[in-house]
């Protein structure tokens, strides 16, 4: 082995030595550097004679080369274990199985509204909504409870810190029947002039509050407000749409439908809505589940239109009550804990 050779092993041995990229750079420099071993070589070549600078010339650039594809392949095998590494610490184990995102659902409620819509549209209502909080002259004054008067004690109404343009406190509305008001009065409007004017029919589902939290109420309920206001629409109208929505809600024709006598400022006259089922685990026994009436005069007039020529009536249920009994539930209070044992039994 000549001197020459002997360097190429140095070298190599050293580059095999080096642990990281930058060692090797390092052990690079000790050779092929500017004071590096095959640099001093060639500095030597100047003290030779000329016949023999030639030879040694070449043997020096062979040893350079083979010096440099050490060092290259060194830097390669480096290159490739640093990236095996770096695979290893990245590893995906992609045998583990996914973690799936639960299937959402629609709350009881929800889907109670739902369908109370469907049912309504299919009898040709229109569906409308309308704002939570609400002026003093919708909520009451409108519905023919004037300032003072003591039906307005009915309702234990939450006030809001914000009063209307009359000066009036506002409230977060009491029920739904506001909304008679301003879908009619929108109506009147829109229909002025036109003679006949089309009827009215809608519902407005939506949510209601009042002061008022035990197993069958909660501060924040539901309801669902219907109107139907025509040249002749009478008692008789309301008696067979609400037997129809029962009998569609519920899909069964075995219940009676009573209309109890009672007292709302807004109708007269008024009743309560109750039903019985004649078989089932509920058999027998009268439940509520809606107010309703005649439109009173004043409030036809607040409508904007004539109670000479405009009558017809209103109702107003509650979804809550309609889910309860449809899902077989019997505390309100589990319908807002927002508990998922709960919910996700409706998925
Ligand atoms: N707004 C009444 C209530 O909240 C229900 C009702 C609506 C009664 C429409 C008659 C007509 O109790």
């Amino acid at each position: 082995m000549n001197d020459l050779d002997q360097l190429v092993s140095a070298a190599q041995a050293e580059f095999d030595a080096a642990p990281t990229p930058a060692e090797l750079e390092n052990a690079k420099a000790r050779f092929l550097g500017k004071s590096g071993r095959v640099t001093d070589l060639l500095k030597g070549l100047a003290t030779l004679p000329p016949e023999q600078k030639k030879s040694r010339g070449a043997e020096i650039n062979q040893l350079k080369a083979r010096i440099e594809a050490a060092l290259q392949s060194r830097r390669e095998s480096l290159a490739e274990s640093e990236l095996q590494a770096q695979l290893r610490a990245e590893a995906l184990d992609i045998t583990l199985p996914g973690r799936r995102r639960g299937t959402g659902g629609l709350h009881p409620v929800s889907r109670t509204i739902e369908r109370i819509e469907a049912i309504f549209a299919s009898m040709g209502f229109d569906v409308a909504e309308g704002p939570e909080i609400e002026t003093d002259w919708m909520n009451f004054t409108a519905l023919n409870s004037p300032k003072n008067h003591p039906a307005r004690s009915m309702q234990d109404t939450f006030y809001v810190d914000l009063k209307d343009a009359e000066g009036a406190w506002m409230n977060l509305r009491t029920h739904t029947s506001p909304m008679q008001v301003r879908y009619a009065m929108a109506h009147a409007a829109k229909y002025r002039g036109v003679d006949p004017m089309p009827e009215i029919r809608v519902i407005a589902p939506g949510r209601t509050y009042r002061v008022d939290s035990d197993a069958t109420h909660s501060p924040m309920f539901h309801q669902c407000e219907g109107l139907w206001i025509g040249a002749n629409v009478s008692f008789k109208d309301l008696k067979v749409v609400f037997a129809d929505f029962v009998r569609q809600f519920f899909e069964t024709d075995d219940f009676d439908v009573r209309f109890r006598p009672s007292f709302f400022p807004f109708t007269e006259p008024s009743a309560e809505i109750d039903i019985a089922f004649r078989s089932g685990p509920l058999a027998g026994r009268w439940l509520e589940v809606a107010g309703s009436g005649q439109v009173h005069p004043n409030v036809v007039r607040n409508f904007g239109l004539d109670p000479e020529r405009h009558i017809g009536f209103a109702f107003g249920m509650g979804p809550d009550r309609l889910a309860m009994l449809r899902y077989g539930i019997d505390d309100l209070r589990l319908m807002f804990d927002g508990d998922l044992r709960f919910l996700s039994q409706f998925r």
